[in-house]
């Protein structure tokens, strides 16, 4: 499939305001800078569509993008980032959850994981969230253009030995993203497309 259109519709802090017919939507969820916007902007092939940081803390809000006029791509704020007040990751904690609670909509989320790092916990505490709720999601690694194919493997091996050992009797369904020479790009857009097809 190709993306033909893809606008930024409308952020939201409130999950009850969000788009209210039924089109699927996907969302992006991880960490503070593991790169959920620009993800956006490589699968659209639109540079500014979601605005990107080299600073944590860059999206703050639900934002709804509708594609080819009949699916949604959700960028969220991210977690896990230290230097907001903490009032602030209370709230943004509560409209997280509240989205992935309450959004019907919702097909499959994207967890996304630097492949660079160690397993961190508060990634496998969100992934176990999304178990408990039955909130389906995939993995996907991203920046794989910072580490050689070597080491690359064997930090997806090691992440999935370590799932493997905790919550997970399986490996979740994966992909590898680099937004930098569009890794991923066709594999991601062909998995939404399947779906969307069901
Ligand atoms: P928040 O909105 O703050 O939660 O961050 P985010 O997850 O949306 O990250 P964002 O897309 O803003 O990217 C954070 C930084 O990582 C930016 O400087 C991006 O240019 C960089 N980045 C994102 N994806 C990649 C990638 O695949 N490769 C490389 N080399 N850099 C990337
Ligand atoms: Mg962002």
């Amino acid at each position: 499939m190709s993306i033909k259109t893809a606008e930024f519709l409308v952020s939201n802090s409130n999950v009850a305001k969000c788009p209210k017919n039924n089109l699927p939507e996907y969302a992006f969820i991880g960490r503070s800078n593991v790169g959920k916007s620009s993800l956006i902007n490589m699968l659209t092939d639109r540079k500014n569509l979601a605005k990107t940081s080299g600073r944590p803390g860059k999206t703050q809000l639900i934002n709804h993008f509708i594609i080819n006029q009949s699916w949604y791509l959700v960028d969220l704020p991210g977690y896990g980032y230290a230097r907001v007040s903490k009032k602030v990751k209370k709230e943004f904690q509560k409209f997280i959850t509240q989205y992935f609670e309450e959004r019907e909509q919702l097909v499959s989320a994207f967890v996304l994981i630097d492949c660079r790092h160690e397993p961190q916990p508060i990634d496998k505490e969100f992934m176990q969230y999304l178990g408990e709720k039955q909130i389906p999601f995939s993995i996907i690694f991203t920046k794989a253009d910072k580490l050689k194919p070597k080491a690359l493997e064997r930090n997806i091996e090691n992440y999935k030995q370590e799932l493997l050992a905790g919550a997970w009797a399986e490996m979740p369904n994966y992909f590898v993203s680099s937004a930098t020479n569009t890794t991923g790009k066709d594999e991601i857009i062909n998995y939404i497309e399947q779906i969307n097809l069901q």
